[in-house]
């Protein structure tokens, strides 16, 4: 698509036997991440909405593979997407007996529970190569009105609810999502996502900005809570002198007053306006980042997700989710807000800037910088977690 491809993905990119990338930092230290160009397996993904997965095959791609999915009496199934016998992808085929998916090209038949092949159309029903074969099947589970996917080595797929951020798990969340379709490798994505910098400068002329508080600069720290990484800002300006240079100040654009908010961003507890089952969390920072790729952005009446799913090396899926907590009529306002503003000012204008920033940058040289610390973390985190994964996978014998 015009952009330089991701690690692993050209190989005119490819590492030198020292591990160092033409134009980058060495990445030796983060061997994991660097190697999961086309995402970490052993996690559960969003790939579409639940409305949109119908009886009609659908073809996705998820970490590199190809992957059919298709609703059958209620439930959502996924299988590999080429056929055994001559490769034909089965999105093309179609349900000619309930329970199974039939390739077009010779009518394989397999059944979408186990993936075994149960019928073979153009061999009469005693086809003797029935049973036979079995074509891989991947699990499937629906949450937040979405179909997810597990990707793994083989071994038995956690629950999901393992896996999803605590609060969406433990209390009953209404959601309003956008799924993005995006150029660029899933973990510039990501990064640029968490990337504390570009917050206070990218999104500045950001419509979102009207409304929300951001720093412009500040002091961070990076707290690791369970399987988050928070940052945590003690305090942020909005203008300054820089010696020789001028005045700066993020006001400078919309001349709105400093928020009220001066201090302590970095917890909702600031806020007196804060929804119980957020502020029972008690996250210690505004921005939190997780594996597989998860960004999260607390807002005093609101949470706000990133699901940054690897289709290949060089495209990701953009998930963006906002949950709020409020029950019954409740819910009105929160829908009327997204539907009518925040779906096309967040999800849309200010999370555009990021993936065009994506695009122009993926696979950048980088130099970094102060508050690049949150991406050094955060690649920490997945080193670790990863490198955990493996041993636990050669221990229970699942990895080959
Ligand atoms: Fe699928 Fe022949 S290629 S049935």
């Amino acid at each position: 698509a015009g952009t330089p491809a991701a690690i692993g993905g050209d190989a005119r990119r490819r590492p030198s036997r020292r591990g160092r990338l033409p134009g980058r930092q060495d990445w030796s230290s983060w061997p994991h991440y660097q190697a999961a160009a086309s995402g970490f397996r052993g996690y559960w993904y969003p790939v579409a909405f639940s409305s949109h997965i119908t009886g009609k095959p659908k073809a996705i791609t998820l970490l590199g593979e190809r992957i059919v999915v298709i609703r059958d009496d209620g439930k959502v199934y996924a299988l590999k997407d080429r056929c055994p016998h001559r490769g034909v992808p089965l999105s093309y085929g179609n349900q000619q007996f309930p329970g199974t998916i039939s390739c077009p090209y010779h009518g394989w038949t397999f059944d979408l529970e186990t993936g075994a092949l149960k019928a073979v159309i153009t061999d009469g029903p005693q086809s003797p190569i029935c049973g036979k074969v079995t074509q891989p099947t991947y699990e499937v589970e629906e949450r937040l009105g979405m179909v997810w996917i597990f990707v793994g080595d083989g071994e038995d797929a956690p629950p999901i609810d393992d896996q999803l951020p605590e609060e969406l798990r433990d209390n009953p969340a209404v959601v309003g999502a956008r799924i993005q379709a995006r150029v660029g490798n899933w973990r510039f994505a990501c990064e640029n996502g968490y990337d504390e910098g570009h917050a206070k400068y990218l999104h500045r002329t950001a419509l979102w900005r009207l409304f929300k508080a951001m720093p412009v600069w500040n002091e961070t720290r990076i707290v690791r809570r369970g399987r988050w990484i928070y940052r945590v800002q003690e305090a942020q300006h909005w203008d300054a002198d820089f010696p020789g240079l001028g005045r700066w100040s993020n006001q400078a654009w919309y001349k709105l007053k400093p928020p009220k908010q001066v201090a302590n961003i970095g917890n909702t507890g600031s806020h007196r306006k804060v929804n119980p089952a957020i502020a029972a969390e008690e996250f210690p920072g505004f921005a939190s980042v997780s594996m597989p790729g998860v960004l999260r952005i607390v807002y005093p009446t609101f949470i706000h997700y990133e699901f940054y799913v690897p289709v290949d090396a060089d495209n990701h899926l953009y998930v963006g989710v906002m949950a709020n907590f409020e029950k019954g009529i409740r819910t009105l306002p929160f829908y009327a807000k997204y539907l009518g503003a925040v779906r096309w000012l967040f999800h849309g204008q200010f999370s555009g800037q990021d993936k065009w920033m994506v695009e122009v940058t993926d696979a950048p040289p980088e130099r970094l910088y102060r508050p690049d610390d949150s991406l050094l973390q955060w690649r920490k985190l997945a080193e670790e977690v990863t490198e955990e994964r493996a041993e636990r996978l050669k221990l229970t014998g699942d990895l080959g």
